[in-house]
């Protein structure tokens, strides 16, 4: 598959990270935006460097004569994960003043996958109504929310569960977490 990550300044940016490191064997282009790269440095001890091994090419958010910001580029899907209120926000009122906003902007007026994985609680009306209008465009809203009922022993239990969950919605197999085994 030929997929873009998108890598927002929401906390959470390993789940972006180890999302990157199960999508091996596609060809996957990055985008992290100014403040993804701030929580990363702040929340994980990923360099710059390890995660641009990881993909095929690496875009700043600043840039906006790229290949990807055009339409005529095709790809699979777009995921951005963690995706801030803001970027979600964005989205759905149609900004596209980056290059993140600009190729899911383009995603959707081309019908293609979007999903997003927003990281905030609580929510407010203003995010709420913004996911629900994503939501009936088709765009997949997956926030990090953990199955308690897996009995995860860590972080990186729950951190594997939304990564399998997002590879789920797109199709591709995985063994990031069993499924419930029912009583
Ligand atoms: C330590 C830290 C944690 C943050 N966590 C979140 C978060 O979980 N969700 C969110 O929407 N914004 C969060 N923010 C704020 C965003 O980084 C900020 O709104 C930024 O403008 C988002 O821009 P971007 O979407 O282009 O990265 C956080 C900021 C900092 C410094």
């Amino acid at each position: 598959m030929k997929i873009i990550v998108g890598i927002t300044g929401a906390s959470g940016s390993i789940i972006g990270i180890k999302l990157l490191e199960n999508l091996k064997g596609h060809e996957v282009s990055l985008i992290l935006s100014e403040n993804a790269k701030k929580i990363i440095v702040y929340e994980t001890s990923y360099k710059e460097e390890d995660i641009r091994n990881l993909v095929s090419k690496i875009y700043s958010n600043k840039e906006m004569d790229v290949d990807i910001a055009s339409g005529t580029t095709k790809f699979d899907a777009l995921i951005i994960a963690p995706c801030s209120m803001s970027t979600l926000s964005k989205i759905a009122c149609g900004i596209a003043d980056n290059l993140i906003t600009r190729v899911a902007a383009v995603a959707l007026k081309e019908g293609r996958k979007v999903i997003l994985v927003p990281r905030e609680t609580p929510l407010s009306s203003i995010v709420l109504r913004n996911m629900y209008e994503l939501a009936k465009l088709g765009v997949v809203i997956l926030p990090p929310i953990p199955a308690f009922y897996l009995k995860p022993k860590n972080l990186e239990d729950v951190v594997n569960y939304i990564v399998g969950k997002i590879l789920d919605t797109l199709g591709i197999g995985h063994r990031l977490y069993e499924s419930y085994p029912g009583q």
